[in-house]
């Protein structure tokens, strides 16, 4: 079941990430950006005995409402089961409902792709993390947001040690 994080849920959120990406990065994160009010949809996929996989789609500044995916994780246990595609889909419908028309991420294009992200569209779009090539994508949610041009998007402060 995929659904909408509640207050009970932050150290069940921790521990999905401490155990699918080996350290405290990624938690921390999400902590500071639900801290720094920043979470646009953070949703958990939650089977049987609690929380197994969680995402967070939060808001970036930019001149067009634009919402970065990270960090997305799945515990060992229950990878390659659809979770984690689950919790993408979801989560992009529910910045489409709020609004958001660009969303970025930093990732396997190989999987990213599957939604709809893009390398292509990433050249668009300016960044700290744009240097870093092909893992650097974008997708518009509103079609044709980009217009033919590009954008440059900002991380807030929260995003710290990462940028
Ligand atoms: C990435 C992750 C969230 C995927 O979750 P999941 O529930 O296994 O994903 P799904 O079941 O929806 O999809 C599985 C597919 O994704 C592929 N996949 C998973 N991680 C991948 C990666 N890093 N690069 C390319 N493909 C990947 C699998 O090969 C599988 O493909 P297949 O269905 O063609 O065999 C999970 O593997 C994870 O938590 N990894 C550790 C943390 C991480 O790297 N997060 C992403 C940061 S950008």
């Amino acid at each position: 079941m995929i659904r909408i994080e509640s207050d009970l849920d932050a150290m069940a959120i921790r521990r999905v990430h401490e155990l699918a990406f080996g350290g405290y990065e990624e938690a921390d994160l999400v902590d500071r950006l639900r801290a720094a009010g920043l979470a646009l949809a953070s949703l958990v996929a939650e089977e049987g005995d609690g929380i197994v996989g969680h995402v967070l789609f939060s808001a970036l500044d930019a001149p067009l409402p634009t919402a970065a995916l990270a960090p997305l994780a799945v515990i060992p246990a229950w990878q390659r089961r659809g979770l984690g595609g689950s919790l993408v889909v979801a989560g992009l419908e529910s910045c489409r409902e709020r609004g958001v028309q660009l969303v970025t991420v930093v990732g396997e294009p190989q999987y990213y792709s599957r939604f709809g992200f893009s390398s292509e569209l990433g050249t668009r779009i300016s960044s700290p993390f744009s240097l870093l090539g092909k893992v650097w994508m974008g997708m518009e949610l509103l079609p044709g947001a980009l217009g033919d041009g590009s954008v440059r998007v900002d991380y807030p402060s929260a995003w710290g040690p990462l940028l």
